[in-house]
This record gives C-alpha cells, structure tokens and sequence, in this order.
C-alpha cells in the first residue's frame, strides 16, 4: 500500500516480544495500519511482565527527559483505558510515595496533580508525595493486549534478528536482547513480590518508598489482592525465578513492622528487570529496539510504543524499509 495523506505505506511488522512493551508496540503499530505479527519465547504469566508489581511509576528508567515523555503520554493513555475498559485490569489509585523533602522529585512534571503532604508517610518517612496513578493487573492486562492483535502470538525463540521475516523488526526482548544484540549495558535486577489477601490494607492507595534500592518498599492493591515487595538484586541472566521464602518473610516483616496488616500469603513471584543505564529506542538498520526498561515497562510502554510508531512515519516508500 502506498502513502496516502501523509500516511507511511503500511508494512509487514514483525516484534519480538510478547510482554508489556512488545504487546503494547504490536497494538499501536497495528493501530497504524500495519501488518504486525508478534513472536515471542514466552507470553502471558511466563513473562517477566506478568511478575512485575504493575504500577504506573517512573522507577529505575533513564534519561529523565525522555522517560518524563514516555511517562506522560503512558500515563494519559492507561488513565483512558481504565475509564473506558475496566475489562483491561487498569484503575486508578492515590499514590503516596515517601519523600524526605519538600523538593519535587525529577518525575514531578509527568503528573498532572502531585503535591505533597506535611505529615508522616504511612512507611515512615516524614513526608509524602500525593498523585494519582494507573495501577495494572497484569494477569488481566496481557491477555487484553493480545486480544487486540489480529494475528496470535507466535511462541518461538528467536535466534537472530537478522534472520525475521519483515520490512521491519521491533526488538522488545527485554533481557533476551543480550543475546540478539550483544549489548553489554544491559543489566538483570531480581525483583520479589509477596502477593496476600487484602486484611485491613485499603484497596485503592498504594505507598512506596523508593528513597533508598537497598530499603525499597510498596504496598500496592489490586481488585482482590494486594502486592507487596520489593528487591533490587543484580542478577545472573540465569538466576532461579523461585521467589525466596525468607525474602517473601522479610518484606511481610517490613510491612508490619509499620504498623500495617496485610492479609494471608496467596503467593510469590519473581522476575528479572532488564536494567540498561538508559532504554535503548533507536533505529539500526531494518530493526527498531525498544528495551532496557528496567522497572518500568508499564509506566513507558505507550510512550515509547509511540516514538516507534514516529520512526515507522519515515520509512522509505519505495524500499518499504526504514530508513
Ligand atoms: C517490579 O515490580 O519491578 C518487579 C517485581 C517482581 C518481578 C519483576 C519486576
């Protein structure tokens, strides 16, 4: 199909990666009008994403500016998927997240309604920041975004980029990019999250404190249950995702210890973040990449889902290649 209206021709799009940032650049680029198969070695609960806590939050992620971007524009586009499909896992919560200072945090101009409270934050520390926030329920989430995709997803390793089918590949592997890429920035931070009953916690607001990676700490409800973590522990690309019992007890220990009650233990999981000093989106030959997002591939997806789509508007009509 040729250009028309200022349109790019339509391609034939091939994304590696079936978790949030895959998924979620399969759906706006199909929303483009291009044709758009998703590979991945795994979907759905075997994904890292469907381990991840899930709340919208610029955590781990760099560089500010263009993470504030992504933010902002994810932000908006959760918030309108949670007023329009509750089917979708996304709602909004009150966010209190510790604060030392009165000082704005470097996230401050992604949200629209931050403020900051006096009195003591419910973990402890002397102040909180207010705002309001998309909370994911992952395991409703995922599924949601593949039923938007007119082909399934195709569950098959890839070896090579070199060697996908395509005008066009996206590389959203995560931490699977290493192998394709060799990129030796990319980084496996071990993430734990004890999921309970809610007890006496309140369903819509969520507490974190970030202040410090050694101590970090969120209490985030969802529509039956409540995550609580966390852990940042650089990681062996190969490290067990058996969640730990004794860092399943400490995080619950934690919670307690400020003054809160969470309900039973239902379960605990864990993943890899796929850390990079910044999130690689950027073009190389016929192949788009789009990792490195750390803790924050449900804060980024749409944002950065959009600036491939920005650099789809480029391609050569004649080639049908990015160019
Ligand atoms: C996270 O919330 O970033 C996370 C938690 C557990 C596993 C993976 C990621």
């Amino acid at each position: 199909m040729e250009p028309s209206g200022g349109r790019a021709p339509a391609l034939q799009i091939t994304v590696v990666g079936a978790g949030v940032i895959g998924l979620t650049t399969a759906v706006v680029l199909q929303r483009d009008g291009h044709r758009v198969q998703v590979i991945a070695a795994e979907r759905g609960e075997r994904t890292t994403s469907a381990a991840a806590a899930a709340l919208w939050y610029p955590f781990q992620a760099s560089p500010p500016e263009r993470v504030n971007a992504w933010s902002r524009r994810t932000l908006d586009e959760l918030t309108r998927i949670a007023r329009e499909h509750p089917e979708a896992g996304v709602d909004l919560v009150t966010c209190l997240e510790a604060a030392d200072e009165t000082r704005l945090p470097w996230w401050a101009p992604c949200v629209p309604d931050l403020s900051i409270d006096a009195g003591p934050h419910p973990l402890g520390a002397p102040r909180s920041f207010r705002f309001t926030a998309p909370r994911v329920e992952p395991s409703l989430h995922l599924p949601w975004l593949e039923s938007r995709l007119e082909r399934p997803v195709r569950v098959e390793r890839v070896r090579s980029l070199a060697a996908v089918e395509g005008d066009c590949v996206v590389n959203c592997t995560g931490l699977g990019a290493r192998a394709l890429t060799g990129d030796a920035e990319l980084r496996a931070l071990y993430g734990q999250v004890a999921i309970t009953e809610p007890g006496e916690l309140s369903p819509d607001v969520a507490l974190g404190d970030e202040r410090s990676e050694s101590a970090l700490m969120y209490v985030i409800p969802r529509r039956r249950e409540i995550v609580i973590g966390g852990c940042v522990v650089p990681s062996p690309d190969d490290r067990s995702l058996a969640p730990d019992p004794e860092l399943t007890d400490a995080m619950l220990q934690r919670v307690r210890a400020a003054g809160l009650a969470p309900g039973r233990l239902i379960r605990a999981r864990a993943g890899l973040r796929p850390y990079r000093n910044t999130v690689r989106l950027e073009r190389e030959g016929r192949v788009i990449h789009n990792y490195g997002h750390g803790g924050a591939g449900y804060t980024l997806a749409w944002g950065c889902a959009d600036e491939v789509s920005a650099m789809l508007r480029h391609v050569d009509a004649s080639t049908r290649c990015c160019v």
